[in-house]
């Protein structure tokens, strides 16, 4: 009989469960993390649960899990999990946060290049029967300015690749070290001197209480009227309604977004807009993330349930 019951409440790679199922003492169960009275009744019997972002572990699921031990995320953030609320319950909360950090920052770079040259508008036409040249024109990003908000994994990242496109890349990251950015070809500056010169900024910052709405109402009257803005870190650190407001009137070029304040976001008034393109969070699909996420998530419940040290979050 296995000695731990491990729920799997969102859709992960298949990974995950070959890693917690392969010494026998894990049986694995799987959840719709979604359909929260399920939810809460199957975690009265689970020692574990792994998630990836729909399923929320708040206090109230802390509260129906008794013999909780351990919370695991596939990915980096840990926005669907109350980690304050976990610590005072004593369980231990983890996430895998280099797992998806390369395919986030392929997404951020594929977003800036689509958004530079209209490229889903201009296939829309196409296959629409419009044969629309003149209408995109694009712009090219060799010798431009790009502004890269946190230079932690995924902005290094970023910072790097873009730089191999010839890009003046400055960043804004109090934290980071001048070293590391200096390797990476990339100036620190101050938020000014970002917001003033960027004609590109992409956005690589956790959401905290520091970073909501940082690119809000101010800092969208400091900016070029010809700058693009790329946000494929979380929903809310680019304030939605300013960045219509901005859209609309003309005082920014162009938004590319994969993260909403709401998820899952199917109607804001920005989808309407010609110059903004956007995604449905799919920073981290590739199979590639999903394996190492679902492989380290599982990973660090086993240490967390044999009482061993688990990897920092
Ligand atoms: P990270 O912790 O490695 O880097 C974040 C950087 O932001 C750090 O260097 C930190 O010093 C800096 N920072 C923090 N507060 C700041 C502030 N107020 N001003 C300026 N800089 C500040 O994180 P990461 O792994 O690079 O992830 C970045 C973001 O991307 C996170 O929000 C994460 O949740 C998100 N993410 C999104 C996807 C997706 O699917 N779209 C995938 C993975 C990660
Ligand atoms: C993350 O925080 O890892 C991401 O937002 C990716 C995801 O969960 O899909």
């Amino acid at each position: 009989m296995s000695q731990y019951v491990v729920l799997i409440a969102d859709a992960l790679s298949p990974h995950a469960a070959e890693v917690l199922t392969r010494d026998g003492s894990v049986e694995v169960r799987h959840v719709d993390g979604t359909d929260r009275p399920t939810l809460l009744a199957a975690l009265a019997g689970a020692d574990a649960v792994l998630v990836r972002s729909a399923t929320r572990i708040d206090a109230e699921a802390l509260a129906a899990a008794p013999r909780l031990k351990v919370v695991a995320r596939a990915g980096v953030g840990l926005d669907n999990v109350d980690v304050t609320a976990a610590t005072a319950a004593g369980v231990l909360v983890a996430n895998a946060p280099a797992s998806n950090v390369v395919s986030a920052a392929e997404h951020a770079v594929a977003l800036l290049l689509a958004l530079a040259r209209h490229v889903p508008q201009a296939h829309a036409a196409l296959r629409d029967g419009r044969w629309a040249r003149s209408s995109f024109t694009g712009v090219e990003l060799a010798g431009k300015t790009l502004g890269v908000l946190g230079l932690g994994r995924i902005g290094s990242l970023v910072a790097r690749r873009l730089a191999a496109f010839d890009m003046e890349v400055i960043a804004y990251d109090p934290y980071a070290d001048e070293e590391h950015a200096h390797a990476l070809g990339v100036r620190l500056t101050g938020l000014d001197e970002l917001l003033a010169r960027a004609r590109f900024l992409t956005v690589h910052l956790p959401l905290t209480e520091g970073t909501a709405g940082l690119i809000g109402s101010d800092a969208l009257r400091r900016v070029r009227p010809d700058l693009r803005i790329v946000n494929a870190a979380r929903g809310g650190i680019v304030d939605e309604q300013e960045l219509y407001a901005a859209l609309k009137e003309g005082r920014i070029a162009g938004a590319a977004l994969d993260v909403y304040a709401q998820e899952p976001c199917t109607d804001s008034p920005l989808f309407e807009l010609d110059n903004v393109i956007a995604t449905p969070h799919l920073g981290a699909s590739t199979p590639e993330a999903q394996e190492r996420a679902g492989t380290q998530a599982a990973e660090s419940v086993l240490l967390a349930l044999t009482g061993m040290p688990v990897p920092e979050a």
